[in-house]
């Protein structure tokens, strides 16, 4: 148990004074004035009226009154901790990322679990996606995997985010709920989005209460790029695989861990790098080409679509160890600013539209959470390599240029600044790209009940129940019966059993028939064993 030191001396009207010395410095000013007194307002007499003059007051307070940023306009619940990739062997043949190029390697990481519907003071075993974004301090610059605990995700165009991030939050004219789907709005608009479907199924399923942090997978989701040196690029869809293996909670478990302690998972995260159990998790890539991507069921740009690891084996090529906890929970897990733009040379983008949409998004949100353009100042958000350009000025900053230059090209000899980098710098693949401009959703995007029902059929009897079970309890809390009779009719695309489970589960009077697919429905899908990809 920690030392405790002097108890001070009262002042004048019993309060505490405690002075510095030893191993307390001086307390200041902003301005670095040593504060003589921390406990009285300057005042015109004892029992008089207070001096507008105090500045030590007047600023203490207005730094106070300015403590609190904008939340996260999406994922504000999080818990963040350091810790490092290790890289298993050279993957040169990949990619010409420099983190990828020697086995044992280590890259300093920093972790962010979140929920994402919740505000920030919102509980932990909600039924949420759980975000899983990992920022990689690379020395050819920051690389950011931005990922969820499901490996897909609810729509397919990056124009839908802000109308679905609005109904699954608290209704604007009651503000409630705070942290759940069991509500009109969500389900009004998950069911008048066919393309959710399948995200539906994970989210209804024990995924989205996990038992820890520690116990879940990451997805990066969309599917990426990596380019060699030479130019060669291979499809990638990146994977977190849990040392301790997959663990969830069931819902009544949820529901009491909630109510006895809503910190629950950044507790357990907490004490878990505090007592050195560091958790782990080891990175997989689902790698594949053109040829695969042309012959494959779903189009590899769709997030609403997974690729079965049976037909794709994760290949693992490294580890992450979290292994230290944040010195300042504001500094480092509420200042860091994850954003899939942030690519280092070797990894790159594809055309899957939302992450296209994603790109735009969050380097915009954190202008304003963050407070301007140079939150990339901050030590959390600062790349741990060399950072040098003509960007200067803006609010709060921090690092400008120095000296005379402060443009390029330029003609001053003796310090003429940073210069372009032809070979060594990021290159972006050179795919070809043709075709009219259009706002038209790709027909190879049209299946949307096919992988709702592989993920449903590859659960156990329990898990299923589950699901079942999840679905009636949300529904169950829909007012409006129309939606819950358009959910059934959705779910009748996906399992026969299912839908009927819901409808009786809801009392509904009859079942109603099925919603009409936008695309036949793949009736003889197998059942899919390692699509549920971890059980324990
Ligand atoms: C956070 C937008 C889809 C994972 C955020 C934030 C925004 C956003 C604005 C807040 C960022 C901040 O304030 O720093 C979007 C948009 C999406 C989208 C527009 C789709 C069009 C996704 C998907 C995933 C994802 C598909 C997972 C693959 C995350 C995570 C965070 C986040 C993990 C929290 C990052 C952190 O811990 O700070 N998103 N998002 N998002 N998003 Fe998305």
């Amino acid at each position: 148990s920690p030392t405790l030191i002097d108890a001070g001396k009262p002042g004048t009207g019993g309060e505490t004074h405690q002075t510095a010395g030893g191993k307390s410095p001086p307390l200041t000013t902003q301005q670095g004035v040593p504060v003589a007194d921390d406990q009285n307002t300057l005042r015109a007499g004892p029992r008089g009226p207070a001096l507008l003059e105090d500045f030590h007051f007047r600023e203490k307070i207005f730094h106070f009154d300015h403590e609190r940023i904008p939340e996260r306009v999406v994922h504000a619940r999080g818990f963040g901790a350091h810790g490092y990739f290790e890289n298993y062997k050279p993957l040169a043949d990949l990619t010409r990322a420099d983190l990828f190029q020697r086995a044992g390697e280590q890259t300093p990481v920093f972790v962010r679990f979140s929920t994402v519907a919740g505000n920030k003071g919102s509980a932990d075993l909600a039924r949420d996606v759980r975000g899983f974004a990992t920022k990689f301090y690379t020395k050819e610059g920051n690389w950011d995997l931005v990922g969820n605990n499901m490996p897909v995700f609810f729509i397919q165009d990056p124009m839908k985010f802000p109308d679905m991030v609005h109904a699954f939050k608290d209704e604007p004219d009651r503000g409630f709920p705070q942290a759940a789907t069991a509500h009109d709005n969500a389900w009004d608009f998950i069911s008048l989005t066919p393309e959710a479907m399948h995200m539906v199924m994970w989210v209804m399923s024990d995924r989205a209460i996990p038992r820890a942090f520690r116990f879940m997978e990451g997805f990066g989701v969309h599917t990426f790029r990596l380019v060699t040196a030479q130019g060669k690029s291979t499809y990638v869809k990146f994977h977190w695989k849990p040392k301790l293996g997959l663990q969830s909670v069931v819902w009544n478990e949820a529901v009491k861990i909630n109510g006895a302690d809503p910190d629950f998972h950044r507790r357990d995260l907490w004490d878990a790098i505090q007592t050195g159990d560091f958790p782990e998790w080891e990175l997989g890539l689902q790698l594949f080409d053109d040829a695969f991507a042309d012959q494959f069921e779903f189009d590899v740009l769709d997030p609403t679509k997974m690729i079965p690891e049976e037909q794709v084996p994760v290949q693992i090529v490294g580890k992450l160890v979290l292994n230290r906890t944040v010195d300042n929970f504001f500094a480092e897990t509420e200042q860091v600013a994850f954003c899939t733009q942030n690519v280092v040379p070797g990894v790159d983008f594809t055309n899957d539209p939302l992450l296209q949409g994603r790109n735009f998004s969050y380097l915009d949100t954190q202008l304003k959470r963050l407070g301007g353009p140079n939150f990339t100042h901050i030590p959390i958000n600062a790349p741990k390599c060399p950072v040098m350009n003509f960007q200067q000025d803006g609010h709060m900053a921090v690092r400008t240029p120095k000296g005379r230059v402060n443009y390029e090209p330029n003609s001053w000899a003796d310090a003429p600044g940073p210069r372009e980098s032809p070979t060594a710098g990021y290159q972006t693949f050179p795919e070809a790209i043709n075709g009219p401009k259009q706002r038209v959703r790709s027909e190879t995007f049209a299946d949307h009940y096919s992988q709702a029902r592989q993920f449903y059929v590859s659960q156990t009897a329990l898990e299923q129940q589950h699901i079942a079970n999840a679905l009636t309890f949300e529904l169950s809390k829909v007012q409006t019966l129309a939606i819950r009779v358009r959910m059934v009719s959705h779910l009748l695309n996906i399992d026969g059993e299912l839908a009927d489970k819901v409808a009786k589960g809801l009392r509904l009077k009859e079942t109603p028939a099925a919603i009409p697919a936008a695309k036949p429905t793949r009736a003889d899908l197998k059942p899919s064993p390692k699509l549920s990809i971890l059980k324990n």
